[in-house]
């Protein structure tokens, strides 16, 4: 008897991931979904009557096609949410949502820290050239939330742990302030996707992930997605895919796929191995600042606790080594395991130093981080013990006589 693998909801998530949006191929018989690379898929012999609204009736790979569907259907389950969109990479899948929900002359109310590229969209791009105003205000300060509202809000987007810092939003608390005003809250959770958080159980509308991440988790193939009530999800759809088309590659969806059936597992030993790692920078007498939300000198280290019951604190930490800012290069050329280069959720360890004055929005960094600069690393899967003696080796060789 062929397993009912599709009635996802009531699975458990590790079966979910193993599981979802994966069909059997009709023609071979095949127990893996296809790649299916074709542009185009058969009309019907009277296209007239092709339901153009149905979001799985197929007909041209920019709005859909058929390993995209599967790739949604199986985030959808794992996100607990209606319906998910993919993208071709997760700044795809932001825009989408901000050009869906807003327009000119609607406001926003973002998160002080957030990922690069949003902020240059509502710092610049969306005020300048399209008039929706945006006021990035300390998402984990409820007063100031409250206040930055206005009655022309439309949306309140932040990130569950923000890149870089780590600080953490109550997510619940946010909705709620967002509701009671009827503007929407999409929430970037690339750094604590499902099973870790369940960003929608908590109240958000939207839950956005850059796929390239830890969804994905090796490395090799670059995705977005938007999930969550299937009313929303296709008005965005059809807005940023059919007339923008930032549209997944199928080999993409394929192989993001593949990676996402490990997800759960992979999870676990990200988050594991990135408490020791932080207690290892923490604990070192050359490093001037650790933050990681699972440090009891965290500023949100109590919400996390609470937010993320007990299951982790995430694998983002951000640091910096003693000293002037080129101690920073000298200790990243030395290490040998860990591997310096943008993106994380990988595989392997990543670490990207940034410099003191690098990104927008850095004046909202917390003030060690404009004195010293600081290394954003994301652990990864390698033993937790080679990564400590990775970075003691480098700490070693920047610090000889210390
Ligand atoms: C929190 C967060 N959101 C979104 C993105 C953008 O994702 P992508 O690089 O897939 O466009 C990134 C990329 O680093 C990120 O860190």
């Amino acid at each position: 008897m062929r397993p009912d693998k599709q009635n996802l909801a009531s699975l458990a998530v590790a079966t979910q991931a193993v599981h979802g949006g994966n069909m059997a191929d009709v023609t071979t018989g095949a127990i893996r979904t296809p790649l299916v690379m074709a542009n185009s898929y058969l009309l019907p012999d009277d296209p007239s009557v092709m339901d153009w609204s149905n979001p799985e009736g197929l007909c041209y790979t920019r709005n859909s096609g058929h390993n995209q569907l599967c790739l949604e259907k199986k985030l959808a389950a794992l996100e607990g949410g209606e319906a998910a969109a993919v993208f071709a990479t997760g700044v795809a899948a932001l825009h989408a949502v901000f050009f869906t929900i807003l327009q000119s002359g609607d406001h926003v109310v973002v998160g002080d820290v957030t990922y690069e590229a949003v902020w240059r969209l509502f710092d610049e791009l969306l005020p300048k050239r399209y008039g929706i105003e945006a006021t990035f205000v300390d998402m984990s300060d409820l007063d100031a939330v409250r206040k930055a509202i206005r009655p022309n809000t439309k949306l309140l987007h932040t990130e569950t742990i923000a890149n870089p810092t780590t600080k953490v939003v109550d997510v619940a608390a946010v909705a709620e302030l967002a509701h009671a005003a009827s503007a929407l809250v999409s929430i970037d959770a690339t750094f604590t996707p499902a099973p870790f958080f369940r960003t929608l159980q908590h109240g958000a509308d939207l839950v956005i992930h850059s796929l390239t991440k830890y969804i994905n988790g090796h490395g090799d193939a670059m995705g977005g997605a938007v999930i969550g009530a299937a009313k929303l999800i296709g008005e965005i759809k059809h807005d940023a895919l059919v007339d923008l088309g930032a549209s997944i590659s199928p080999f993409n969806a394929w192989l993001i796929m593949r990676g996402s059936v490990t997800l759960p597992l992979r999870l676990r030993q990200h988050l594991a191995s990135a408490e020791k790692v932080a207690a290892f920078l923490a604990s070192d007498h050359r490093i001037a600042f650790t933050y990681y939300p699972g440090l009891p000198s965290h500023p949100q280290h109590e919400l996390a606790r609470r937010q993320f019951a007990g299951k982790g604190f995430g694998a983002m930490m951000a640091f910096a080594v003693k000293g002037e800012p080129e101690k920073q290069n000298l200790f990243v050329s030395n290490l040998r395991v860990i591997t310096s280069a943008v993106s994380l959720g990988h595989d392997e360890s990543l670490i990207v130093h940034v410099g003191a004055d690098g990104r927008g929005g850095s004046e909202n960094y917390p003030k060690e981080f404009q004195e010293f600069g600081h290394l954003r690393l994301s652990v990864g899967l390698e033993d937790p013990e080679d990564l400590i003696k990775d970075l003691s080796a480098a700490l070693d060789a920047v610090f000889k006589d210390m």
